[in-house]
């Protein structure tokens, strides 16, 4: 044993609706000596995504179901304290699926280096991580943006939309961000360059999306889903690709999902509706990061760290903030 003493925050309960505290546990452990071929990470900074709501069902998705008693799954990025394998080296930053814990041990093999020369530590999981890597397969990938094209995103203001509306606009495309609350939708104009916004929570959707997008939506890149989807399905133009990245607004639901009823414009408009995972992708991620690098370098990419202090105590309150639309920027937890 190596006297390293380990906290984690395990699944304790499936929640119905938001999660509360009791779907929690808290627990210690001592760290192992490592196996042949095993890497010891501390973790410096737990990502905290809406997908986790999901990863909280007994349900497989993309990724198998968590069962009762595991270390909740998180991306992560922090340092190798140890290594027996002889592609990490001790001092070597690394991102990867590490949960929400001070410290992990892995075979490395889903640990990825992170250049801290290139960007500070938390970037691989903002610009050059989850929120900068969806944004790039969801709306370059999947979404193929024509210069002069009008984009519409939906929770813009958030880690993924606010970098699909900025790579948007380095595409040339007409960019229109909808988000909740006037200090969101400033940030989104006077800060990112996003042509036009909307503010749901203070205008109607439909009329809205009227008021933005006089001639259509070309690309509808959608984090939302419900009614959001519903009403930009209502103003798509012909040959439009509208991207299913996520439906935040569905996920804490004890109801059956809301689906669009205004499906049917996919037909007369002769329309593309995809979703994707942006996991799908892995081999191209090393040449994404580096646009991604280069854009951020430039002053193209620009999206807080949203980091809260507080040690793995904060995790349970943290992940509520997401779907209250408290965080500004890319929320993560910071450790050491
Ligand atoms: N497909 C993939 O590979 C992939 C990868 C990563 C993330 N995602 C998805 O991308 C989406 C955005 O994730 P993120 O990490 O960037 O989170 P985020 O947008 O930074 O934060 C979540 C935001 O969602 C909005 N929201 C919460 N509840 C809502 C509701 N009921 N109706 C409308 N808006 C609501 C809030 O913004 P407002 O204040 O504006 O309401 C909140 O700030 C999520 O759906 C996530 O699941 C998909």
């Amino acid at each position: 044993m190596t006297n390293i003493i380990n906290h984690q925050v395990r699944l304790a309960g499936r929640p119905e609706g938001l999660p509360k505290s009791s779907d929690w546990e808290f627990t210690e452990t001592e760290v192992p000596d490592l196996q042949d071929g095993q890497v010891l990470v501390k973790i410096h900074y737990i990502s905290v995504d809406p997908a986790m709501r999901g990863w909280m069902n007994d349900r497989d998705t993309y990724v198998p179901a968590l069962k009762l008693g595991d270390v909740m799954r998180a991306l992560t990025v922090g340092e190798v304290m140890a290594s027996e394998n002889p592609a990490f080296a001790m001092g070597d930053f690394v991102a990867g699926f590490d949960g929400v814990q001070e410290y992990a041990i892995s075979d490395g093999s889903a640990l990825m280096k992170a250049d801290t020369n290139l960007a500070p530590l938390s970037a691989y999981l903002n610009s050059l991580g989850i929120a900068g890597l969806t944004a790039y397969c969801g709306l370059i990938e999947v979404g193929t943006p024509k210069a002069g094209e009008t984009v519409v995103v939906s929770g813009a203001a958030g880690s993924v939309g606010s970098h699909v509306g900025q790579i948007a606009k380095i595409k040339g495309c007409r960019t229109v961000g909808i988000a909740g609350g006037a200090r969101k939708c400033a940030f989104l104009i006077d800060e990112l360059g996003f042509d036009a916004v909307i503010d749901y929570k203070n205008e109607a959707l439909d009329a809205g999306l009227a008021r933005t997008c006089p001639d259509g939506i070309d690309i509808f890149f959608d984090n939302v889903g419900g009614e959001v989807l519903d009403a930009a399905l209502a103003r798509i133009n012909f040959h439009a690709r509208v991207v299913i990245c996520g439906a935040i607004s569905q996920y804490n639901n004890t109801e059956p999902v809301e689906g669009p009823s205004n499906y049917l414009s996919l037909l007369i408009r002769s329309a593309r509706l995809e979703g994707f995972i942006y996991l799908n992708w892995q081999k191209q991620w090393p040449a994404m990061i580096s646009e991604l690098a280069k854009w951020r370098a430039d002053g193209k990419l620009n999206c807080p760290d949203d980091i809260v202090e507080g040690g793995l105590k904060a995790f349970p309150d943290t992940l509520l903030r997401l779907f209250s639309g408290d965080n500004f920027g890319k929320l993560m937890i910071k450790l050491a």
